[in-house]
């Protein structure tokens, strides 16, 4: 993946919400890269990396990486967290502590970070981050099955809220019969939700994340279900034609056969 810093960091910031004083919640997608922003304030500054040691540690103090007198120390790295951080020393003297997490998992969620920086014998919690994860919903799959439509999505994080609609208006939530179930490993969602489509020509089946705030839709035309009646009609009429034309001809033959009077007729 091409990652880039900057974009991230930007895209990162635009989910900043202050929660308390200062906890900021950072938005992380399963299996994609999150960049955990922090950066010292000016006044702090400039820092001599040869005298500071930087340590970024969770909530039950697991250490997620730590940076010693300008290396990388992973004596200390809880196992849950390795080979998915990464520092870039290029961007310490300007004070970024960004940590790179790659790739976010489900367990992540509500992960909160704590950047400790320490120098002069001194000890100073610089940021607090919470991490929010997510996972997308697939597309979904739309089926009928005799008048039965049947919806399903999978491997979603959290879980994620159904809607149906027919021409653009939404099926009361009485309607649907929703079944949601939790993978007890992955802990990701599989959505199932039926409705009954009978009378009904097109239906849009949504898949909220309200995480991601995203919705994934899938519409189906329901080939209007020729009525029984019609059919039925359809066959009488054409038996109706067939006897009509048949005593027509009937009827020519007669008259031809008297005209040139031959008996063909007992
Ligand atoms: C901070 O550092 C990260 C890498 O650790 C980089 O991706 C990001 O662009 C940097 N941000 C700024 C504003 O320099
Ligand atoms: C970390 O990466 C190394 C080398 O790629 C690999 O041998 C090791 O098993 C990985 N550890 C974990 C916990 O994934
Ligand atoms: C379509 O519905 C049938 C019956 O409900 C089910 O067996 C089948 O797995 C469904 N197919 C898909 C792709 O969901
Ligand atoms: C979710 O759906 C996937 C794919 O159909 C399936 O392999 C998995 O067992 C399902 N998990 C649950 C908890 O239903
Ligand atoms: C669907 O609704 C129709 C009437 O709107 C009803 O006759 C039919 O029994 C229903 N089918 C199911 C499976 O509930
Ligand atoms: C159903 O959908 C099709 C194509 O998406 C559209 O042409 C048609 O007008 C729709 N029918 C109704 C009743 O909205
Ligand atoms: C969610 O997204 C919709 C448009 O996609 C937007 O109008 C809405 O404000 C968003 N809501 C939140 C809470 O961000």
């Amino acid at each position: 993946m091409d990652f880039k810093g900057d974009r991230v960091c930007a895209l990162v910031s635009m989910f900043f919400v202050v929660t308390s004083a200062n906890v900021e919640e950072v938005l992380g997608v399963v299996g994609e890269p999150v960049l955990l922003c922090c950066f010292l304030s000016k006044l702090a500054l400039p820092i001599n990396s040869a005298k500071t040691r930087i340590m970024w540690q969770d909530r039950e103090d697991k250490v997620l990486h730590v940076i010693n007198k300008g290396q990388e120390v992973y004596d200390y790295q809880d196992p849950y967290y390795k080979n998915r951080t990464t520092f870039d020393s290029d961007h310490l003297a300007s004070g970024n502590l960004s940590l790179l997490l790659n790739p976010v998992n489900i367990l992540d969620n509500h992960m909160r970070t704590t950047v400790i920086l320490i120098r002069n014998h001194r000890s100073e919690k610089v940021c607090t981050l919470s991490l929010n994860v997510a996972a997308r919903y697939q597309k979904p799959t739309v089926n009928l099955t005799d008048s039965t439509v049947e919806c399903n999505t999978q491997g979603g994080f959290p879980e994620g809220q159904v809607t149906w609609m027919t021409n653009n208006t939404p099926l009361d939530p009485g309607e649907a019969d929703t079944k949601t179930s939790q993978d007890p490993e992955t802990r990701t969602f599989n959505i199932s939700s039926r409705v009954n489509g009978t009378g009904i020509q097109n239906l849009t089946c949504s898949i909220h994340n309200p995480t991601l705030n995203e919705t994934q839709t899938t519409t189906i035309s329901i080939r209007p279900i020729t009525p029984y009646m019609a059919e039925n009609s359809s066959n009488v009429l054409v038996i109706a034609c067939a006897v009509g034309v048949s005593f027509i001809l009937t009827i020519i033959t007669v008259i031809i056969c008297r005209r040139i009077r031959v008996p063909c007729c007992p």
